[in-house]
């Protein structure tokens, strides 16, 4: 397999894959400080749920090394202050305040050391996050890859590969597991409107390591599933309430509501990051809504008559009576999901 790296770490900087500019342009974003980083999440630099929850680790790192110069006392307001922008930064995907809360409980644990060493032990943690993160990616390739048979098409949407995690990815990361296992795999890549991820992002990275596909706009999905052409669709999550109900990109519900008509297995691929223990159901789940440009225009083309209005919700909530399991680092969960989900609760 191909190492895409979404991040890495270096010279007191969070260097970033910018995905805003990809296919076209591979370029280095590169983060000094902490409201750099919470540009990056907010201007979509960085996406996918792990690699924001990643990325704000890294945010909380840049920040405590600006501050530990700072009295403990200024150095603690401070961080609050940084964490509480940061969390903010979007506010679908849950591995975003999951990372900024385990930034806050390492501080408050270890409040008697001395800033510096404070500013130290943060950095390492988010190094930590990566390497979590990484393991744990392929932890679900493994266990995704059982309910892949031998010769298979598979239906992805948005992108859920190395670019939005800081490992194989969480969905594409099964497919990437499947095809060098040495399965016959084809993928179907939902262009995903209105940003393009998948058109932008997935295809990139499919192209990159030869993994035999095809791009389709969105609406050509149903066809697809209704004829019998796709084996199993394979989707990411950007939070997951204890119920099973799943918020990812728009567009999800509409294929699970499709793949559950016509019997076709769907499955969601995240890690226990993702879950939120403290909602029990979709409705809680807050779904961001993005400017109209990105409906109005493509790529700086406007497309739409001036002054039309839009409703552009990036996520959707997949309910979950339309999942047929959730593909985990801890195995693949089934209904019913109230019970079994809580069982992942550490
Ligand atoms: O708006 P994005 O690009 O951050 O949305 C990403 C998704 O919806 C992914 O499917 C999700 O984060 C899971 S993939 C790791």
């Amino acid at each position: 397999m191909k190492t895409i790296l979404a991040m890495e770490y270096k010279e007191d900087a969070l260097h970033m894959i910018d995905q805003r500019k990809l296919p076209h342009t591979y370029e280095i974003f590169i983060a000094k400080t902490c409201q750099e980083v919470d540009f990056a999440i907010r201007d979509m630099v960085v996406r996918g749920a792990p690699a924001i929850g990643a990325a704000a680790g890294y945010g909380a790192a840049l920040a405590a090394k600006s501050y530990q110069h700072e009295e403990k006392s200024e150095f603690l307001v401070k961080m609050n202050e940084s964490l509480d922008k940061l969390n903010t930064s979007r506010p679908t995907a849950v591995n975003l305040m999951w990372a900024v809360k385990r930034m806050r409980k390492l501080i408050e644990t270890h409040h008697k050391l001395s800033v510096k060493s404070l500013a130290e032990l943060v950095l390492k943690e988010a190094h930590t996050i990566v390497r979590e993160d990484q393991a744990i990616n392929l932890a679900m390739g493994s266990h995704g890859n059982t309910i892949i048979p031998q010769r298979a098409t598979i239906l992805t949407h948005c992108n859920t590969g190395a670019l939005a995690t800081v490992g194989i990815g969480t969905a594409l990361g099964v497919v990437r597991t499947a095809h060098s296992s040495g399965k016959d795999i084809f993928v179907y890549a939902d262009e995903t409107r209105p940003r393009l991820q998948g058109g932008r992002l997935t295809a990139w990275e499919l192209m990159q390591e030869n993994i035999p596909s095809t791009l389709i706009a969105d609406s050509v999905a149903a066809t697809l599933i209704r004829d019998g052409k796709i084996d199993v669709v394979l989707v990411g999550a950007d939070r997951i309430a204890t119920n099973g109900d799943t918020a990812n990109k728009i567009g999800t519900f509409m294929l699970s509501v499709v793949a559950k008509t016509y019997g076709v297995p769907f499955y969601v691929v995240a890690p226990t990051t993702t879950i939120d223990f403290d909602i029990d159901h979709g409705t809680h789940i807050v779904i961001e809504e993005r400017n109209s440009e990105e409906v109005t225009h493509i790529e700086g083309v406007h497309i739409a008559p001036e002054g039309m209005k839009v409703y552009n919700p990036a996520f959707d909530i997949t309910p979950h009576e339309n999942i047929t399991g959730i593909v985990t680092e801890k195995g693949i969960v089934r209904a019913p999901y109230a019970e079994n989900i809580m069982k992942l609760k550490v």
